[in-house]
């Protein structure tokens, strides 16, 4: 009779938590996944606050409250993130600029009145805070609420963060996403190139990145809080948008976990006009488009012709995500459109090919329709994605620098026209779906689990904080040498006085004679 009324209680525990959702990061691809997640929380019975800039207003959802960031994507009225492009710019760049970022949005957001509320409430106000796993200034938030912390990553870590919870980390084995090197490396001046980039980011991270973000989150969640990176390393549990066909594959600790298929949702009924475009398209059709980040209003006017003329040249129709739904020069078999529902678009049979960024987001979107694509990587992890995705031969590659209209044309040809391209696709659909549980069930499960663990602080790993000298045994090797010289130094006096007894012996012996 007891393991009933064990188990009962243990779901009787989680009943109705109060949970406090908090990522401040402008950028919806990110905020998909934080939705995704928040809204099944809030479905499961538990009282969410969601702070956010991209609310979801669905009044539906009456286990919601919402509190509008929106202001916070003001800061990219100022800013390009075309900086997050690997050959245009320095690594130290990089670090300032996006720590600034950073820096400038946590600005934004600390000033706005409903955020203030928060942080005026008590602690134990709630039962667990969700937070983007990237910015270690809201890891202050567990101090501030006394309440365990759960991390989410809407990608895959950095470095700095694999190497802070304890996973392995080895620039050879798991160069870090930025350097857009598949792993493990074998090319010597990728190798140093890999390791540079590591200790760039280690020690910027170590001696700027994390005293800056301490000071910030002292000033808004105590003086009296512990460092921040210690407060990184206490997460509970963290989470990584990571697909077994994307992963590093990499030794992780029992508190990181890779899941995928968060927000990925069943494609809903296309708009009438777009379902009678894909399904005239008897011959095929060419899906394109670079995206959100990549704006075509930036992108230069003699590309932009040369994409059109590309495509123009093609025996299939295009539906294109542009800036406008005509253009000067626009072929006949090409329909422009600002917005497209893409995963509805995808899951039609119609569709051959489709042309990307090779963002995460659609690159997993292509997989689970099975189909076969053509990367035009820009910035950010999309470099990486594209080989990654091409290794895996559902992909070919086109450099932004050397598109070209007879180079774009012939390479949609080929993927089109060539089966292995869409019979890989399939195969890693295959691989991507075969899941004993969504990654949106994973994480509401885990969530729970560490409320009624109370932290779960079980499942941390004794790699997570332990010192380079430790790591590389430095002080094993210390005793080791010590202990080798002294046995030297040792044999050589023992030797060296049983030598100059048995010379001794013989010269007494040859005086003798
Ligand atoms: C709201 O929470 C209650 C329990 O607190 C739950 O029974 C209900 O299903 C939830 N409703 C929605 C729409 O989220
Ligand atoms: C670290 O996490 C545990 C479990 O959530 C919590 O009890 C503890 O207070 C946290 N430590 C700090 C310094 O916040």
């Amino acid at each position: 009779m007891k393991f009933p009324i064990v188990f009962f209680q243990l779901l009787n525990v989680v009943y109705s938590a109060k949970i406090l959702g908090y990522f401040n990061f402008p950028s919806i691809s990110h905020q998909f996944v934080f939705q995704a997640v928040v809204r099944e929380l809030s479905l499961r019975g538990h009282e969410v606050t969601y702070v956010s800039p991209n609310n979801i207003k669905d009044p539906k959802l009456i286990n919601l409250t919402e509190v509008d960031l929106s202001d916070t994507y003001k800061v990219f009225e100022t800013t390009d993130a075309g900086i997050f492009n690997r050959n245009a710019i320095n690594l130290i760049a990089v670090c300032v600029f996006g720590n600034k970022l950073i820096e400038d949005i946590i600005t934004i957001e600390m000033e706005l009145e409903q955020v203030k509320e928060i942080l005026m409430k008590p602690e134990n106000s709630y039962d667990l805070i969700i937070v983007e796993a990237m910015n270690p200034f809201h890891y202050g938030l567990q101090h501030k609420f006394k309440a365990p912390l759960i991390a989410i990553s809407s990608f895959g870590l950095t470095s700095v963060l694999h190497d802070i919870i304890g996973n392995q980390n080895h620039p050879i084995l798991y160069p870090d996403a930025f350097c857009g090197y598949l792993n493990p490396i074998k090319n010597i001046w990728e190798k140093i190139d890999s390791f540079y980039v590591n200790m760039v980011f280690y020690l910027y991270s170590k001696f700027v990145g994390m005293p800056k973000y301490d000071k910030m989150a002292r000033t808004y969640f105590g003086e009296d809080m512990p460092y921040v990176e210690d407060l990184v390393r206490n997460v509970s549990i963290m989470f990584g948008n990571v697909d077994p066909i994307f992963s590093d594959r990499r030794a992780i600790a029992p508190n990181y976990k890779e899941v995928w298929n968060i927000h990925l949702k069943a494609p809903q009924p296309l708009p009438a006009d777009l379902q009678r475009i894909l399904d005239d398209a008897k011959t095929g059709l060419v899906y394109f488009s670079l995206g959100t980040n990549v704006r075509f209003e930036h992108v230069e006017e003699n590309i932009k012709q040369e994409i059109l003329k590309a495509l123009g040249d093609l025996p299939y129709t295009v539906l294109c995500k542009w800036e406008s739904e005509d253009y000067p020069g626009k072929p006949n078999n090409v329909v422009l459109r600002k917005w497209i529902p893409q995963q509805s678009i995808l899951a039609h049979p119609n569709v051959k090919v489709f042309v990307t960024q090779g963002g995460l987001q659609s690159s997993e979107e292509a997989i689970i329709n099975g189909v076969p694509l053509v990367v035009i990587p820009f910035l950010g992890d999309q470099p990486l994605n594209a080989k990654i995705l091409t290794s895996r031969g559902m992909a070919e590659t086109i450099l932004p620098q050397s598109i070209k209209n007879d180079l774009l044309r012939d390479t949609i040809l080929k993927v089109a026209k060539n089966e292995k391209y869409r019979l890989k696709a399939h195969e890693l659909r295959d691989i991507f779906l075969d899941q004993p549980r969504t990654g949106l069930e994973e994480i509401v499960w885990w969530c729970e689990y560490v409320i009624r663990h109370k932290g779960a602080t079980h499942l941390r790993s004794p790699s997570a904080g332990v010192s380079l000298y430790e790591y590389f045994m430095l002080d094993v090797l210390g005793v080791i040498f010590i202990v080798l010289f002294a046995t030297y130094v040792a044999m050589k006096i023992i030797f060296g006085a049983i030598i100059r007894l048995l010379r001794g012996q013989k010269h007494e012996k040859q005086k003798n004679d």
